[in-house]
């Protein structure tokens, strides 16, 4: 169904990837951490803020029982480049010893956060971590990470949309769009 939401959405504003294309592509994945992680109950663990609309719609793709929670880390706070510098806001609140994980991301620019993810949480044994992200951009990599189920490769364009922030607004525009530069 569409929604008319051009009210929200700037001329310099160009559709990268349409609600449709999205939900498409969701579904494909949803059926791929099925089958993965199939009877095993994972907990999904959804990166605020910029996961919460992928993760709420990627789970209604899954077709297993799952747990949901939740992690807080900042490392771009209002600006459009990485400070490299990531606080915890709000910690992990599930034991997830020996549980399996997927962790819920909207985007994985340089790898910074993923990887201090993925030594956060292995501290705390689980039997499984993996890493699912919406938009990957391999062009920005600053250290190398592994990221087990990407939606979409995207060039190092602003992206904005779908949980995606420009100046903390625009989060609830159903596709995602980049920013053209004048
Ligand atoms: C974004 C995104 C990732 C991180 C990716 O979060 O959600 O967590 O940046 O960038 P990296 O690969 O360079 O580490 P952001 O700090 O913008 O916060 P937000 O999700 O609250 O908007």
């Amino acid at each position: 169904m569409q929604y008319d939401q051009s009210v929200l959405v700037p001329g310099n504003y160009k559709v990268l990837l349409s609600e449709e294309a999205i939900q498409k592509r969701l579904r494909e994945l949803g059926e791929q951490i099925t089958a993965d992680f199939k009877d095993k109950r994972p907990i999904l663990i959804g990166i605020l803020n910029g996961s919460f609309v992928f993760l709420a719609d990627l789970i209604r793709y899954v077709n297993t029982d799952l747990e949901v929670d939740f992690i807080r880390i900042s490392s771009y706070g209002d600006g459009r480049e990485s400070s490299g510098h990531i606080k915890i806001l709000k910690p992990l609140s599930a034991d997830i010893n020996g549980r399996a994980v997927l962790v819920v991301e909207d985007i994985v620019d340089s790898g910074l956060s993923v990887q201090f993810l993925r030594k956060m949480l292995e501290a705390f044994n689980p039997s499984e971590l993996r890493f699912v992200t919406l938009l990957n951009k391999p062009e920005k990599k600053k250290v190398p990470v592994q990221i087990d189920y990407v939606g979409f490769e995207i060039e190092d364009k602003f992206v904005v949309g779908y949980g995606l922030d420009d100046g903390q607004i625009k989060r609830n525009l159903r596709s995602i769009y980049y920013i053209e530069q004048e």
